[in-house]
């Protein structure tokens, strides 16, 4: 699995996807670093251990990293307070600046949600987050699904990128 590269500067808008996931109860916001622990669970239940291990690395950076979809999911009670409001279900995620800097991914949608333009639009929701900070170009590291990639945002394969900048296992068993 190769690494992609894409051009911040022609992105697709996000608002007509956005509009339409909208329509579903469907959005997309920042994540918050207080909410690490059920995201961390989500991440390694429904994805890897090793996709989890970066769940802290997004939320710690001083502009949080990581992208979430959502579903929200009225209050099923008279609400008591401004504060009482409803749990948002968690749909995806998707982060930046965790492996390395300017390198996007991973991204993963739930099983169930999936074919419905969630990761298209959090794909384009992230790595225009990550032109608002300033960079022109995002690395997709060991893009695992490469035309998907191509498609959305219009990546395009390095050539000689693989194992790009992936080293193997740590061990530490000495
Ligand atoms: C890849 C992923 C994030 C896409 O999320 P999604 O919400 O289904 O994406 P969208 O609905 O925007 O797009 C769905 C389209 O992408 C296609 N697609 C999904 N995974 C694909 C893959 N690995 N390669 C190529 N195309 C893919 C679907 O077939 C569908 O095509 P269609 O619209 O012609 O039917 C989701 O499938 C996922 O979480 N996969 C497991 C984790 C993963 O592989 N992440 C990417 C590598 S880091």
């Amino acid at each position: 699995m190769a690494d992609m590269l894409v051009k911040l500067y022609t992105l697709p808008e996000l608002a007509p996807l956005r509009t339409q996931l909208a329509v579903e109860g469907i959005g997309m916001r920042r994540a918050v670093p207080q909410k690490h622990l059920v995201l961390g669970a989500w991440v390694r239940g429904h994805f890897a251990e090793g996709w989890a291990a970066g769940v802290k690395a997004a939320l710690n950076q001083q502009l949080v990293s990581c992208w979430l979809a959502v579903l929200h999911t009225p209050l099923d009670h008279e609400a008591a307070h401004a504060y009482d409001l409803p749990a948002e279900q968690l749909l995806g995620f998707a982060w930046y600046d965790v492996a390395s800097k300017g390198m996007f991914g991973p991204i993963g949608v739930h099983p169930a949600y999936r074919g419905r333009g969630i990761g298209t639009a959090l794909l384009i929701a992230t790595v225009h987050a990550m032109a608002d900070v300033g960079y022109q170009y995002a690395i997709i590291g060991w893009a695992g699904a490469p035309s998907w990639y191509a498609t959305a945002v219009g990546a395009q394969l390095i050539p000689d990128s693989e194992p790009g900048g992936f080293r193997g296992p740590l061990r530490g068993d000495l």
